[in-house]
């Protein structure tokens, strides 16, 4: 059944309660280096100030384990989400207690206040009940627009959900409708291009993809495990050893041919720029010789199958796009989806941070703010912060 959106919400004079996913990246020195969630999680805010609804925004930033950790305050959030609404944020030092409390009931119709990082507080990972309702205590009505955030089971995504009237953002939502898209009836052809480090990361939307896609082009370390499996030489490059028989099964198992794997690569002999490198011309890599990208021969046959695919998903980088000088297959993937007229998807992580290195952001369709979010919904999970929020009558 389809969950209440927040427009479907009475709220002005209310207190409402936002789950938002405001995990952002930060330098050294706290500057936030992409504020694109806080960006995403902008036009639920507005509305709901708009509605003269009070706006108590909930977030976490990083993994503190349960301790204040001054370096992963929320204070620069509050200052860039302040600038993009071109008004003053509050934020409080603490997200429950008598300093949230007082804050909240100092609050007008229409202001919105940040709670301090969530995570400070043990309780809120492990959904305790006694925590989920010392947030609840703050709102009326609780609106998850975390999208980011579905698959974490915690008090804030999950525990207040049941306490209140709860409904999905506009960012959720529209993650949740894409996303679901690509999932039940995408426009075909459909090519998913996987990519990153581990293929015990990506089994699950492996195999819920491959029935769903008409090809699935690897890339990236994985590669060379899928590539040893069917016994090519894959030299010093890093692979899973306990993952080389479900690599086979699954080629095995791919009667159509759907999967496409690396022809050639570019190898080195460290990771590190500068390190010496070269094209291989074929599959095959020496010893002494590490696969750190997709080489040309590949880059042109995934090109030439994204250019003629109607939808394509794309989750993980062809190599060591880090270092700029194995980054050129994963910015030709993106540049490729780009240029392709399809319905182009990227879920989130390394993915997004390629899209923008190669400059070709504002001509994907859709760039997820979920890494493991949007890998989960794709292999078919339930999300907890999704199957929580309340029912459409
Ligand atoms: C993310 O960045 O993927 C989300 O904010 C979830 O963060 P987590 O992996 O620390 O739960």
């Amino acid at each position: 059944m389809a969950k209440l959106g927040v427009e479907d919400l009475d709220m002005a004079g209310k207190n409402v309660l936002i789950r938002v996913d405001f995990n952002v990246t930060q330098d050294k020195e706290g500057k936030i280096t992409d504020d694109t969630r806080i960006k995403a999680s902008v036009q639920t805010i507005k509305y709901c100030v708009d509605k003269g609804a009070k706006v108590i925004l909930m977030s976490h930033l990083g993994r503190p384990e349960g301790k204040v950790v001054e370096s992963m305050r929320l204070t620069p959030v509050a200052k860039r989400l302040g600038e993009l609404l071109g008004k003053k944020i509050a934020k409080t030092e603490d997200c429950v207690g008598p300093d949230a409390e007082k804050a909240v009931s100092a609050m007008k119709n229409g202001d919105v206040l940040l709670l301090e990082n969530l995570r400070f507080h043990p309780e809120e990972e492990n959904n305790a009940e006694d925590f989920s309702k010392k947030l609840a205590k703050l709102g009326d009505l609780y609106v998850n627009d975390a999208f980011g955030t579905a698959h974490r089971a915690h008090s804030s995504t999950v525990g207040v959900a049941r306490l209140l009237p709860s409904a999905a953002g506009f960012l959720m939502k529209k993650e949740i409708e894409v996303l679901g898209k690509i999932l039940e009836e995408p426009d075909k052809p459909f090519a998913a291009v996987l990519g990153g480090a581990k293929v015990s990361t990506k089994i699950g939307v492996i195999k819920n993809l491959l029935p769903r896609v008409s090809f699935l082009l690897i890339g990236g370390a994985m590669a060379y495990t899928f590539l040893k499996a069917i016994g090519e030489e894959v030299g010093n490059s890093k692979i899973e050893e306990d993952k080389l028989g479900l690599a086979r099964d699954l080629i095995l198992g791919d009667s159509e041919s759907k999967i496409h794997l690396p022809i050639d690569h570019v190898v080195a002999k460290e990771i590190r720029e500068g390190a010496q490198m070269e094209e291989t011309g074929g599959r095959a890599i020496q010893n002494g010789w590490i696969g750190v990208d997709i080489g040309p021969k590949t880059v042109a046959e995934y090109r030439q199958v994204i250019s003629k695919s109607k939808t394509v998903f794309w989750n993980g980088p062809m190599g060591i796009f880090e270092v700029d000088a194995f980054a050129k297959g994963t910015v030709e993937i993106a540049k490729a989806m780009a240029e392709s007229g399809a319905v182009t998807v990227i879920g989130g992580g390394d993915s997004v941070s390629a899209a923008a290195k190669a400059g070709v952001s504002d001509k994907i369709t859709h760039i997820s703010t979920g890494g493991g979010a949007s890998l989960e919904l794709l292999e078919g999970i339930t999300l907890p912060g999704i199957a929580a929020l309340s029912e459409k009558k």
